[in-house]
């Protein structure tokens, strides 16, 4: 019998504003799943609808058509099996890291003893163990994504989803960021969905590319990626890989393009 996804996306469509003036058709009858443990990698150029298909998986949106479900669950809401890292990482400025990280430990009503001992933990295995009672505004753009990696994983999600985490970081500490999310990701079980507009992000991370068409957002192709780990940019079919990808968002970018310089008209 075929195991359980861990994310099922049947069918999804949302239009923004329906009962506007000019409703919006963001995606378009979209369908894959994401497998226990998977780390799934969404590409497609801006304005695709990825975004959009996050906030829907994580339920801070409803879908227009189609259902969305979580270990056979249809998603009706937020739910801490889902957690949710944004481009900039969101930590509460007045907290402490350590506090940061288990906050929502203590609404689930963890006692501060036990979330400063969980807090260490998390925050050592993100590199920051010696941290605990600095506040974000002391750290660089790097490990503020960290401490919200960490915070994400105080609620031992199923699902991790990750919306362009590394887009504002230099390229150096993106590849160690890279390098460090995939050792979180061995040793936590939990599937990723990740965003990114980079090719050779996405061929560093997936398991599997899902590779959309531009507005409205579709499933242009699917491409799982069984290249070794650390994969090494000279390789020939590491290559092949980056060239196939950028043909296949050339198209849609163009096609993008083509499309606002048309409304434009
Ligand atoms: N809250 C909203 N209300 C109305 N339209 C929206 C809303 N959020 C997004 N849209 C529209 O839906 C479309 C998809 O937006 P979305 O942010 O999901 O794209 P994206 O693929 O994440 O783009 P990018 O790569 O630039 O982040 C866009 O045309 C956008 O203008
Ligand atoms: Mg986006």
């Amino acid at each position: 019998m075929a195991s359980v996804p861990a994310v099922l996306i049947d069918g999804v469509s949302k239009v923004w504003n329906p009962e506007g003036v000019a409703p919006l058709l963001a995606l378009d009858d979209l369908s894959f799943e994401v497998q226990r443990g998977e780390f799934v990698v969404l590409l497609g150029p801006s304005g695709c609808g990825k975004s959009t298909l996050l906030y829907m998986i994580a339920g801070l949106e409803s879908t227009s058509s189609g259902t969305i479900e979580c270990d056979a669950l249809p998603v009706t809401g937020p739910s801490s099996e889902r957690g949710m890292i944004f481009q900039e990482a969101s930590l509460y400025p007045w907290l402490t890291l350590a506090e940061n990280v288990t906050f929502g430990l203590g609404l689930r009503g963890m006692l501060a003893e036990k979330r400063r001992e969980v807090a260490g933990k998390l925050l050592r295995k993100v590199g920051l163990g010696d941290m605990l009672d600095k506040r974000p505004d002391e750290l660089s753009g790097g490990m503020r994504q960290r401490v919200a990696v960490a915070r994400a994983l105080a609620m031992q999600p199923m699902v991790l989803m990750m919306d362009e985490p590394f887009a504002a970081l230099d390229v150096q500490t993106r590849a160690k960021m890279q390098d460090f999310l995939l050792e979180i990701w061995r040793d936590s079980g939990a599937s990723v969905i990740l965003v990114t507009h980079s090719i050779e992000e996405a061929i560093a991370l997936a398991d599997r590319i899902v590779v959309f068409t531009s507005r409205p957002g579709r499933v242009k192709c699917n491409i799982q990626i069984d290249l070794p780990r650390p994969r090494n940019p000279r390789d020939p079919a590491y290559r092949l890989l980056q060239d196939q990808l950028a043909d296949l968002l050339a198209d849609e970018v163009d096609r993008a393009f083509a499309d606002q310089q048309s409304c434009k008209a």
